[in-house]
C-alpha cells in the first residue's frame, strides 16, 4: 500500500560525506531490516514490469539484496553482474566512473541469448553503473526489459545517463 511505502522511505537515511567528503549516502539497512517495508518495496520494484522479462540481473552489491529477492518473488532466475575479477567465466565487462571512483562490471552468459533482463539497483547517481550494466547485456545479446531502482537522487543526470524510457524509481529525492 502507499502507506507502507511512505514508511518504508523513511527508513532510508541519510548520511552526510559518506564514503567521501560532500557525498551523501542512501543507508538502505533499515528498511531492508521491517519485514513489511521490505517487502512493499521489492513489490513496488517490479509491479511496473509484470510479465515483460525473462530473468533479472542485479548490481553488486547492494543490487542484490533487491534482484535476488525480486526475482524469487516473480519466479525468474537471477543474473549477477559483478565487480571484475569476482566471477570465473566473465563473457563480457565494461568499465565506468562512479561518484566516487572508477570500477568495471561482468557478467555470466548463462541465458538464452535474447532474453529479456530486468536490472535492479538500489540507487541512481550519476547512471554509470547502470549505463555499465546495460552495455554488458547488449554485449551478450540480452534485450533490456526495462530497469528498476529503489532510491533516485534526481540532481546528478542519471536518468538521462541511463537512457531507458522504462526505468522505474520507486522513491526520490
Ligand atoms: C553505489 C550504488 C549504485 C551506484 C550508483 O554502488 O549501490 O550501484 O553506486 O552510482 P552511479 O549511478 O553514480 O553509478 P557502489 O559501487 O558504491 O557499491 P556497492 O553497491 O557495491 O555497495
Ligand atoms: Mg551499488
Amino acid at each position: 500500500s502507499s502507506a507502507e511505502l511512505e514508511r518504508a522511505e523513511s527508513l532510508i537515511l541519510e548520511i552526510p560525506d559518506y564514503p567521501s567528503a560532500g557525498i551523501l549516502f542512501r543507508d538502505i539497512t533499515p528498511l531492508l531490516a521491517d519485514g513489511p517495508a521490505f517487502r512493499a518495496t521489492v513489490d513496488a520494484l517490479i509491479a511496473p514490469f509484470r510479465g515483460t522479462f525473462d530473468a533479472i540481473a542485479g548490481l553488486e552489491a547492494r543490487g542484490f539484496l533487491l534482484a535476488s529477492a525480486a526475482a524469487y518473488a516473480s519466479g525468474t532466475g537471477l543474473m549477477p553482474i559483478r565487480k571484475s575479477g569476482k566471477l570465473p567465466r566473465p563473457a563480457a565487462g565494461v568499465g565506468y566512473s562512479l561518484e566516487y571512483g572508477i570500477a568495471e562490471v561482468e557478467a555470466h552468459a548463462d541465458f538464452p541469448r535474447g532474453s529479456r533482463v530486468l536490472v535492479i539497483d538500489d540507487v541512481l547517481a550519476t547512471g554509470g553503473t547502470l549505463a555499465a550494466a546495460h552495455e554488458v547485456l547488449r554485449m551478450l545479446d540480452y534485450e533490456v526489459a526495462g530497469t528498476a531502482v529503489l532510491f533516485e537522487i534526481d540532481d546528478l543526470g542519471g536518468r538521462d545517463a541511463v537512457g531507458d524510457p522504462r526505468l522505474h524509481t520507486v522513491f526520490r529525492s
